[in-house]
């Protein structure tokens, strides 16, 4: 079965290197972006450039955050993240790479500096000027007593959820370094992720073309199957189980 041919390939490799989507978090209960339900089949994304221009669109954006704070605070790290984190204690994985911003892969026991965050992450703010942190606490309360979206108290630029919205720069730091991660194993697995959104879905590939074999695991197809060694078509949670010690 491919759960068996999933093992075998775990075994033999040196270097793995997990690539995560959205995927991975929904039996955690949260939502991915592309399944029916998911974000972008009931809001419409904020541009970056909107979100610099103009207030109603802050205000709107952190409307939308705050309605989902139940659901993030609440999540708990799936079989998914708790069998990665296994395969990290065992030194199989020296990083993970994600486009999630769930914070569930640190919640699961890796170190922060073994998230590769492509797309940031979404439990605390940053000014977009001077790169100040906020507390979600923080922009809450001044939310609420203002009655809209506050700006950064040293710089007076627009505070955002430390996120990457479409249009915003890639950060460069994390794209380096997930180059690096794929360029170095010799086996990369991408989880739950449609693979449509770019650069990130150019992980897989730039991995399989350094001479790693390529495994997907989705329930839908992807973009990318064709190139993959191994396509396994089912529950990320029914799939990585058998993977989690203790
Ligand atoms: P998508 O919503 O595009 O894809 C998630 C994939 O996971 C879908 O193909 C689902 O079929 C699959 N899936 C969901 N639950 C699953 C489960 N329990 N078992 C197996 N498969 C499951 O999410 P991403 O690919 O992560 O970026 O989205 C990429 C980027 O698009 C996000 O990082 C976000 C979004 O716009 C930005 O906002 C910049
Ligand atoms: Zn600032």
């Amino acid at each position: 079965s491919g759960v068996e041919r999933l093992g075998d390939m775990i075994a033999e490799a040196k270097t793995i290197v997990p690539f995560t989507g959205a995927g991975l978090s929904t039996e955690c209960g949260i939502p991915d972006f592309r399944s029916p339900g998911g974000i972008w089949t009931r809001y419409r994304p904020i541009p970056f450039d909107e979100f610099v221009a103009s207030q109603e669109a802050r205000d709107e954006s952190w409307r939308r955050r705050f309605a989902m704070e139940e659901v993030f605070a609440a999540a708990k790290p799936g079989r998914g993240h708790r069998a990665l984190a296994s395969l990290y204690r065992a030194g199989k994985v020296p990083a993970v790479i994600t486009q999630n911003i769930d914070n569930l892969h640190q919640a699961s026991g890796l170190a922060p500096e073994h998230v590769v965050e492509l797309h940031g992450n979404t439990t605390y703010a940053r000014c977009i000027g001077c790169g100040q942190i906020f507390s979600l606490d923080w922009v809450k309360q001044r939310f609420d007593a203002d009655g809209a979206a506050p700006n950064c108290t040293s710089c007076d630029e627009p505070v955002k959820t430390a996120t990457i919205s479409f249009g915003q720069m890639m950060p460069e730091d994390e794209m380096q370094r997930a180059t690096a991660l794929s360029q170095a194993c010799d086996l990369f697995i991408a989880i739950g992720s449609s693979l449509v959104v770019w650069p990130a879905a150019g992980f897989p590939m730039m991995a399989k073309n350094a001479g790693a074999r390529l495994v997907i695991v989705n329930r839908e197809p992807t973009e990318q199957d064709d190139i993959a060694d191994l396509v396994i078509r089912n529950d990320i949670g029914e799939t990585l189980g058998p993977f989690v010690e203790n």
